[in-house]
Formats: C-alpha cells, structure tokens, sequence
C-alpha cells in the first residue's frame, strides 16, 4: 500500500541575492512495510524533501499525497501528530520535560493513560538501547547520540504509519548506529511503516529496501 506520493514537487529559496532551487521537479512514493534511505552530497535538497513530505513546508509546484488525499488541502498539524512522525536533524528535544516525559508526551496528546504511557514510553526508550537512569535525565544533561536515541524513542510512541527522519544516526557511534537502523528497518516491517531516512553513510542506506539518491535537488534514481 503506498501511504505517500510525491508528484513533480518543487521547492526555492528565495534570498535577496539569489533564488536556490533546492528540490526540483520529485516524483517518489513511499509504501507501507517499507525503509527508504535518502542519500545525496550536503546540499543536495534532502532535508528540503523531508520538509515538504512531513508538510512542514508546501511544494511551490507538484502535489503530495497522502493514501491519497492531498496534503496540502489537510490539518498538516495533525497529519504529524497522527500518522507522520518526523526525527529532526537537530533533535529538537523539549528542553524542560524529562527523557521519559519526553516520549511519553506523544502518548499523552494521544489520550493514554499516565500510567499506560509510562510503561509504553520506558519500554521504547530500552529499544533504543538506553538505561534506566535516562528516564529522569533532562536533554542537556545527556549525550547528543542519547538524545538522538530519545527523540527516535518519541517518533515510535507517535504510531501512526510513518516515520520521516534526518540524519537519525549521525550523532551515534558505529554499535548504536546498527541497532538504531535495524530497530528501524524492524519497525517498517511489524508495525508496517513506511521509513524514510536521510543518510550520508552508505552502511546504513545499504539496510534499506529503498535507495533514493539526489543530486542538485534532482532525484537520480526515481522510484
Ligand atoms: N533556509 C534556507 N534559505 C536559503 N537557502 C537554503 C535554506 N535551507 C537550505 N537552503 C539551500 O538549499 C539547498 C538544499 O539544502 P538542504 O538543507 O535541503 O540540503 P541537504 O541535502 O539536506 O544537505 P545536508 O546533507 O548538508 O543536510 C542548499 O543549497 C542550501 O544551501
Ligand atoms: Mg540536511
């Protein structure tokens, strides 16, 4: 089942000096079940790709289409609170709220029960590979591989059937990187996710179903 289509998308920045064309003329889809891994030189487009296909921002031409309705006429918050989860580059962590708060908070908007949540998000963050003693830890007080591993811990209690993710490795040593990618590529499967993951580091594009390569804000090889 393909849960998101892009279809010719584009997207500039448009600066005083200059307009950089940053995405030009997409077209991919993305299934169900399924890891993709974006790779392509610094500068090629792809967080700029990730952006629009979490509707974070609107193609300025093309449509994207979600089990195919078009993103741009839905609740694009609500599109990420329900079925889109998204991993920042940064990991954009809430500062004043606890490792386990932090995962548990998806869980909450969703209407579990505190206590239900807890378990579920202290059962997430020992998936992603962290101790007991993260779950007190504020985000400063923790490494930027062990935030990585909390904000992927926070994208898997959002549920719903994708899971967009910049760089979600890149802080990680080479051990936590392979776990965190086969707990992804595991994801895509049993909980039948669609898995998009922007990767520099062939290792981990190599574990996707998938590879989706951009040069110059092109897709080289279109799926
Ligand atoms: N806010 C912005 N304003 C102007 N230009 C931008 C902005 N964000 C990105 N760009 C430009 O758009 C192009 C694509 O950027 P993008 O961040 O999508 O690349 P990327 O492939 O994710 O790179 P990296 O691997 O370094 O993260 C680059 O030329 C970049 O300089
Ligand atoms: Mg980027």
């Amino acid at each position: 089942m393909t849960i998101l289509k892009a279809e010719h998308i584009s997207y500039s920045y448009r600066t005083k000096y200059q307009t950089i064309e940053a995405v030009r003329d997409v077209s991919c889809k993305f299934d169900a079940g399924k890891m993709y891994a974006v790779t392509g030189e610094s500068g090629s487009g792809k967080s700029t790709l990730l952006s629009m296909l979490a509707g974070l921002d609107l193609p300025q031409s093309g449509r994207i289409y979600v089990q195919g309705k078009d993103l741009a006429a839905m609740d694009r918050d609500r599109y990420r609170r329900e079925q889109a989860s998204v991993v920042y580059q940064a990991f954009h962590l809430f500062p004043l709220l606890t490792a386990l708060e932090n995962v548990m908070f998806p869980l909450e908007l969703k209407k579990v029960k505190k206590k239900a949540a807890a378990e579920q998000a202290k059962e997430l963050i020992r998936q992603v590979g962290l101790s007991e003693k993260t779950f007190r830890q504020f985000p400063q007080m923790m490494s930027g591989g062990e935030q990585q591993r909390v904000a992927i811990a926070r994208a898997l209690a959002c549920g719903g059937n994708l899971l967009l993710a910049d760089e979600p490795t890149g802080n990680l040593d080479t051990e936590n990187e392979q776990h965190i990618v086969k707990l992804l590529c595991q994801q895509s499967r049993e909980r039948n996710y669609a898995v998009i993951v922007i990767t520099h580091n062939p290792e981990v594009a190599r574990q996707a179903d998938i590879i989706l390569k951009m040069r110059d804000g092109r897709l080289v090889d279109a799926c």
